[in-house]
């Protein structure tokens, strides 16, 4: 095989931009929200939805959202690539289990799972190879979590702290 014109190429996607999608339901009369991959949506199923975006979540400008917070405390952003797919899906993630008809939780959780947290994130690579400690930031909102799972972190015992 003659190699001077074969050329392989190697695509590594290392990461996944999530946005939060919210279609109206006409015949349900309800607004369903769910994310999406941004890259393989289409720009015209997109037509009268909200879509929130990371920075719609909150920035610098009018404050982060306690999941920017918690990503940061945790130190589950190395190079920041995947950070805005990890975010908003666990903002899905944490939308969808509000909704659920679960017992409320204690103040400071929400009625996420801890299996629930981490199939958030499934879908997202992380070129950084971060997944420790995006996954305990993840967990960290869920009622049924572990404390000792989540393993040593100061951030959120200051955290915990305060309340
Ligand atoms: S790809 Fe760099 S922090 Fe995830």
């Amino acid at each position: 095989m003659d190699n001077e014109y074969a050329v392989t190429e190697f695509i590594i996607v290392v990461a996944v931009l999530v946005l939060f999608w919210s279609p109206y339901d006409p015949l349900l009369d309800q607004v369903e929200d769910f994310t999406a991959s941004s890259c393989l949506t289409l720009v015209c199923s997109i037509n009268q939805c909200s879509i929130t975006t990371s920075e719609g979540l909150g920035n610098s400008k009018v404050g982060f959202h306690p999941i920017h917070k918690r990503f940061s405390g945790f130190h589950a952003s190395q190079c920041g690539f995947c950070t805005p797919g990890m975010c908003m899906s666990l903002f899905g993630a944490l939308v969808n289990a509000e909704k659920a008809a679960r017992p409320e939780p204690s103040s400071g959780y929400s009625k996420l799972t801890v299996i629930e947290a981490e199939k958030a994130i499934a879908g997202n690579l992380c070129r950084c190879t971060g997944y420790r400690p995006i996954a305990d930031a993840c967990k960290s909102f869920a009622a049924d979590v572990d404390m000792e799972d989540l393993g040593f972190n100061s951030f959120w015992k200051r955290e915990r702290g305060r309340k």
